[in-house]
């Protein structure tokens, strides 16, 4: 059991949850995920850890409404308890001084990449942030990755901030103005990461993924989260889930993440019919 601290929206289709989990604050890294049951008759869905306060001992994720869980998480309230909570899992994101970093968030990636451009700060990199909205109300976090970056460029397709383009083509841009960037990590939905990954192929800058395939137990028993990385077989759970987005097999896991679209429809159909019966 987990006790919810906080739950607030941040832009229409993410919230914030903020839990009571001393245990996982306390030995958390940049990088991991926690896995998580909304409700008891509930699945079990993973989240990143997007910041954790180790006084008050508790652990932050964004999540972004896509199906029945994420719909559920999104309804719970300060005070309620969760039947699951387990962290931190998968492997930390590898935090060095690499040089220049451009870390590229999207949707609940935004969120992701916090914890990891603050630590690539901190560990003297120069930090390019570039976050991608789909419309300018959708962006949140923004001044959090100001604080933690050298220069932050804002992609949203109604142009209320400084481009339009969807990000992979900025990062395109950056390369081709010659901007020296030593590494880029990018996180949000399976298409914009494998995007960035074919930016950058050409240059040949290592390009991180955090990938998002499905997890049942996150602890590399069930094989729900089977890819292939380089020609080999990979589990996410526990050889991830930041990957060198250059040698994953992208159709591979395009087709299994679409594995359970019919049931997860007729799933999110049966609960908003109860819900509202
Ligand atoms: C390691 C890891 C970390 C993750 N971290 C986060 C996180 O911090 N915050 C977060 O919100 N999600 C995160 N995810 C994704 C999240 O686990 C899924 O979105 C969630 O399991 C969906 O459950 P659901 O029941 O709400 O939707 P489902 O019923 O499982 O899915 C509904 C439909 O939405 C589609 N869908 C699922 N995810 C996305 C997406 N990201 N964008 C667009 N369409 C999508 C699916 O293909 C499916 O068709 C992470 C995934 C992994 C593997
Ligand atoms: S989620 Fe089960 S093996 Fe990774």
């Amino acid at each position: 059991m987990a006790k919810i601290l906080r739950r607030e929206r941040l832009v229409p289709n993410i919230h914030l949850l903020e839990v009571e989990a001393p245990e996982v604050a306390r030995k958390c890294q940049p990088g991991q995920f926690v896995i998580v049951m909304p409700d008891e008759k509930g699945e079990r869905i993973p989240l990143t850890i997007a910041d954790w306060d180790e006084s008050r001992g508790s652990v932050t994720s964004v999540v972004m409404i896509v199906g029945t869980s994420t719909q559920k998480l999104s309804l719970l309230k300060a005070g309620d308890e969760i039947p699951v909570y387990v962290g931190p899992l998968g492997r930390p994101s590898e935090i060095k001084n690499f040089g220049t970093v451009l870390c590229a968030g999207g949707c609940f990636g935004i969120a992701a990449i916090y914890p990891m451009a603050r630590a690539l700060k901190r560990s003297g990199n120069r930090v390019i942030t570039l976050l991608d909205v789909k419309a300018n109300y959708l962006l949140y976090w923004e001044d959090r990755l100001k604080n933690v970056s050298d220069e932050i460029h804002i992609s949203a397709r109604d142009s209320a901030f400084d481009c339009r383009d969807y990000i992979p083509k900025k990062v395109q841009a950056l390369l081709e103005k010659k901007k020296k960037l030593d590494r880029v990590i990018a996180i949000g939905c399976t298409y914009l990461m494998y995007s960035c990954a074919e930016a950058t192929r050409p240059s040949g800058v290592k390009t991180i993924v955090s990938l998002n395939p499905i997890m049942v137990d996150g602890t590399g028993m069930c094989g729900a989260c089977r890819l292939t990385d380089g020609g080999k077989t990979k589990f996410a759970c526990v050889d991830g889930p930041d990957f060198d987005g250059h040698t994953v097999d992208w159709q591979e896991l395009f087709s299994r993440r679409k594995a359970y679209f019919e049931d997860e429809i007729k799933s999110l159909c049966e609960w908003e019919k109860d819900r509202f019966a």
